[in-house]
């Protein structure tokens, strides 16, 4: 399973990328929200720090199919790792549709609750789909029940489109994503620096540090 860093912060971007550990950066409305920097220059931006191996994930903002398309064609042309997300809904799918009719733009189903959703974002033509984990978990549902619904259906089917899961909230989170079959699982960079945490790892290292002290030296 890819990690992805669900964050539109070019300082948290940069060090995860760095890392090495990521292969694509999501964004959404609230995310681009907290940078205060225009959408565009903001997307731009990311394009500009990670390289060809990163997608980049960005979403339209129109509720009516004609406005997702026509938002989807000019994000696209930003960059050639574009993926464009559209909210789940009968206008998104919509647009999901004429996209995947009509041109090479890539799309991500995004607020994918059920898998019945999944199954409809799927036969539309997205690339992905992106069902939110921690927010199910918030209602009291289970997130990783419905990864592993939806991963059994896709695989059973043979459908190619690849799940994403959003709305990540823990390192438990990414391991229940990655068991249940997710084929990414985007995290929040805080997510990504407690995966890389571990008391015994920490302690570890300092005893390691100071044994060393008493080795002779030349
Ligand atoms: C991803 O792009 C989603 O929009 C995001 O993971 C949602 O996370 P949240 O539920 O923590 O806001």
């Amino acid at each position: 399973m890819k990690i992805f860093v669900d964050t539109a912060n070019i300082k948290e971007i940069k060090e995860v990328y760095e890392m090495g550990v990521i292969s694509g950066v999501t964004t959404n409305p609230s995310i681009i929200s907290k940078e205060g920097k225009v959408f565009e220059d903001a997307v731009k931006e990311i394009t500009e720090i990670v390289g060809s191996d990163c997608l980049i994930f960005a979403e339209v903002i129109s509720l009516e199919a004609d406005g997702m398309v026509e938002e989807a064609k000019k994000l696209a042309a930003i960059h050639p790792n574009m993926i464009i997300k559209i909210p789940l809904c009968k206008e998104g799918l919509k647009a999901v549709s004429i996209l995947k009719k009509t041109t090479n733009v890539k799309t991500a189903c995004t607020l994918v609750f059920s898998a019945a959703q999944a199954l409809l974002a799927s036969r539309a033509g997205a690339s992905y789909v992106a069902p939110f984990m921690g927010r199910l978990d918030d209602i009291g549902a289970e997130g990783a029940e419905l990864i592993s619904d939806i991963a059994e259906i896709f695989a059973i089917h043979d459908i190619q489109t690849e799940i994403v899961v959003a709305s990540t909230r823990s390192p438990l989170h990414v391991i229940q994503a990655a068991k249940a079959g997710a084929n990414i699982a985007t995290v929040p960079y805080k997510v990504i620096m407690q995966m890389v945490e571990h008391p015994l790892t920490t302690n570890g290292l300092a005893k390691f540090m100071k044994d060393w002290e008493k080795v002779p030296k030349k």
